[in-house]
This record gives structure tokens, sequence and C-alpha cells, in this order.
């Protein structure tokens, strides 16, 4: 398997290729390869150098609703801080050249063992938000989760991938909920994940200074960062609107939700801070296939889901955008993978490159989930954007699993990795 990019050349470091001539004599020369890789997108070598781009492109506002926080970012920073605490104790001399990274998930085999989390008001970030990464992860062959705020009909989404999961932002109503589980199920959808961590709207002080909301409404200070910013107002909105009319949230029940832009109308987002595990257990009752709850950091919630026929969770802060301070994933995931008992536990936040990736595996994820970065490349690039994204990080995931001394996803143990400094007073996640 190879680790080099097509546009990257073999260089330096132990570059003797094995190659051997039909008279078995090893070659010190190879080819140099041609990139597969087209020229706009050869600059994006790594999943940060994505968000530049799409800084530039998208109005201020927008792109404060995809990079920001809550609060303090506190929550946010912690993401990243906890992978920096951990180091990697790579195994050498075991020869990794069958190595590979497929990983099964509910059945289902993926060529990585990372997917593309939900992102709402993603059609309103890049042009076809929502089809762009379900057809780039289709593409791929990795998960991709349509979510309850997207602005494209989930039918048409299932449609571009049929491998696509569905993702709800329930209010605790049996009368809203139970026609929205039938719609995902006649729409082929195979996976039903319920995020968990929004009872009310988080303070996302940011988005009030920029005037972002949604329904957006025009005021003087966002009608001048749009038309400063023509590359979104033509080539996303613009462009949408003549293709497509007017976006609505159209997946957030089993019927159409309000339009994007609208001067008196707001979302009927209910009684979200009614909703309990007894309406997990009324859609575990009605939902015949794969059920996920999102957005849990404690393990004691981890063990409520496994007894409510729960399949898998993901441990996740919401990427730091719900309670300010709550700590990474990272640091609970030990505790709730041992918890898990034969349920699938994933993650998210924070997961920028192949090693957060393995650390995370290391640390008793099965799975895990990449956010912001994707929602960048399809700003910056489109499909083709968020297919390099993709490929970066497969990639990289595939080097350092040879550095790391491992062949398999199920290689991935805590042995390979290792807390940093000195043990805090609190450091029971220690593997
Ligand atoms: C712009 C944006 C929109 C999001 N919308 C949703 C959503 O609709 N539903 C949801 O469960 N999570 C949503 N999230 C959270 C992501 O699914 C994911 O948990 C988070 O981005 C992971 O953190 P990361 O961005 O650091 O990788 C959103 C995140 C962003 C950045």
């Amino acid at each position: 398997m190879s680790v080099v990019s097509p546009h990257q050349t073999i260089a330096a470091e132990g570059s003797a290729s094995p190659q051997t001539t039909s008279a078995d004599r090893p070659l010190a020369t190879a080819k140099r390869s041609q990139s597969a890789v087209p020229r706009r997108l050869r600059r994006y070598l790594s999943l940060a150098d994505f968000e530049k781009t799409a800084r530039q492109r998208l109005p201020r506002m927008i792109y404060g609703f995809i990079a920001g926080a809550v609060e303090t970012d506190a929550a946010l920073r912690d993401n990243r801080r906890a992978f920096d605490e951990y180091g990697f104790v790579p195994r050498v001399l075991n020869d990794v050249s069958s190595r590979n990274q497929m990983t099964t998930l509910f059945g289902m085999t993926y060529a990585a063992p990372f997917g593309i989390p939900p992102f709402g008001s993603a059609a309103l970030c890049a042009y076809r938000g929502d089809i762009v990464l379900a057809r780039a992860a289709a593409a791929a062959n990795v998960p991709m989760i349509l979510s309850a705020a997207s602005l494209i009909k989930l039918e048409d989404v299932r449609r571009a991938n049929p491998a696509a999961w569905y993702q709800a932002y329930l209010a605790g109503d049996a009368l809203r909920i139970e026609p929205l589980v039938d719609r995902v199920a006649a729409a082929g959808y195979d996976t039903f994940v319920v995020t968990a961590d929004v009872p009310v709207p988080s303070n996302r002080e940011h988005n009030i200074r920029t005037g972002f909301q949604v329904p957006l409404l025009i005021t003087p200070r966002v009608a001048w960062d749009v038309a400063t910013h023509p590359h979104w107002l033509l080539g996303t909105w613009m462009r949408t609107l003549k293709n497509h009319g007017m976006p609505h949230f159209e997946n957030m029940d089993a019927t159409r939700g309000p339009p994007v832009l609208s001067k008196n109308l707001v979302r009927n987002i209910g009684n979200r801070d009614q909703l309990a595990w007894k309406h997990v257990e009324l859609i575990r009752r009605r939902w015949k296939g794969k059920l996920v709850v999102k957005g849990l950091i404690a393990p004691q919630d981890a063990r409520i889901a496994r007894e409510c026929g729960v399949d898998g969770v993901m441990v996740s802060n919401h990427g730091g955008r719900q309670l300010d301070h709550t700590v990474s994933p990272l640091r609970t995931l030990p505790e709730i993978a041992a918890e898990a008992k034969g349920m699938t536990v994933m993650l998210d936040g924070g997961v920028r490159r192949g090693t957060d990736v393995l650390k995370a595996l290391a640390l008793g994820a099965q799975f895990v989930f990449v956010g912001r970065p994707f929602l960048f490349a399809a700003v910056a690039a489109g499909e083709p954007g968020v297919q390099r994204a993709l490929t970066l990080l497969k990639d990289e995931v595939d080097r350092d699993m040879a550095l790391l001394g491992v062949r398999s996803i199920a290689e991935v143990t805590p042995d390979l990795v290792r807390r940093l400094g000195p043990e805090p007073p609190f450091g029971r996640n220690t593997p």
C-alpha cells in the first residue's frame, strides 16, 4: 500500500525503495510520479489549510458561525489540548507493508476510521453543502451524517449518498418525534442519531456580534458583510436562489420548516429542554435501524444509553459549541469505552490529524468524526475540496500507522500512547 500521495515525490530519509528488476537486482532510482491532484488543490497539504481560503470567501458572520464556539472558548481549547497531552510509543520492525485502515462500523466496512459529522446550515456555507459532503463521503467510502438543521431535503441527500446517516434535534414531544422517525425510515436511512447536548440554545456571543442568526435577518451590518464577500454572495447565495429557490429548514420535522431568510418567522425548536431518555426509548421501539446518541461526555450517560438499547454513542462536546468548559471527549473516552460492553463508541471534537485519529482509537474509540475542516474544505473547493481533505487525512492515518508499527485498526491499542508530563491529580483516564 502506498503512503505517498500521487503528487509527492519519494525523498530523503530512508528513501530506498524495495523494487527489484526481473533479474532481481535492486534499482537505485525510480521514476518521479506525475501528480494526480488538480493544480488548484495542491496547496492544501493538511486539513488546517482549507480554513484560510474559506475565511477569505465567507461573510464574517458565516465564518464565525463555523469556526466559533461559546463564551470563553474553554471547551474548544480543551478539545485540542487533550490530544496534545498524549504522545506515541511506536513499535518497530513489524513489516507493516500489508497495513490497511478499513474499519467496520454497524455492519458496514468503511475505507477509513473517520467520517463527516452533522452540520446545520451547511448549504448556507457552501453551495449545496449537504450534497457536496454527502457525495464526497460516498466517493471516499466514509460515513456522512445529515443534520436536522440542514437545508436540502433528507430524501435528496440520501439519493446522493445511499449510506448517509440522519441526525435529529428533537423536542421532548412524542407527537413530533414519531412522524419524523417514520419519514427518515421511509427515505431509507439505516442510522438515526439523536443529538443530546442541546436542551437550550448555547451562548454564542460571536453570532450576536456579527449579526448571525437563522433564519437570517437582513440588517445594515449583515448587508454590508454579504456585499463585501462577492464570492459567497454570487457563488453560494445567488446561485442557490437561482437554481433551487429560497432554502428552507427541510429536515427538522416530518414537514418543511421556515425559510432560511425571514423577517418574521423563527424555527419552532419546541420543548428541547424536555427531551429525556424516555424519548430515546420511544425511538428505540419505533426505529428498526441503528440508533446513536451524540453529545454525551459522562460515563454514566453512556451506561444509560446502553441500557436504553442504543447501538452507539458519539462522545462529543459539540466541538466546544454548547456548554463552555465541558471537558474534551478524549478525557472521558477510556471510561466510556470501559462502560460500553458491546455498544459502539465514537468520538468527535478537535480531531485534525492522522495522529489524532490514532490517539482516539488507542484510547478506546472505534471511530471518529472530523468537523469544521471538512466544512471549510467544501467552502474552499466544493466536492473536490472535500475529497482532497478526506484523502489527506486518510494518507496521514496510513503513514502514521506504518510509523507506529501497526497493520490494522485492531492493532491500535492503549500501550501505543502515553500521557505526557506529570499525572494530573484527577488522572483517572490515563490508560
Ligand atoms: C457549523 C457547524 C454546525 C454544526 N451543526 C450541528 C448539527 O446540526 N447537529 C449536531 O449534532 N452537531 C452539529 N455540529 C457539531 C459537529 O457535528 C461536531 O460535533 C463538531 O464539529 C466536532 O468538532 P470539530 O469541529 O472540532 O471537529 C456543528 C458544528 C459546526 C462547526
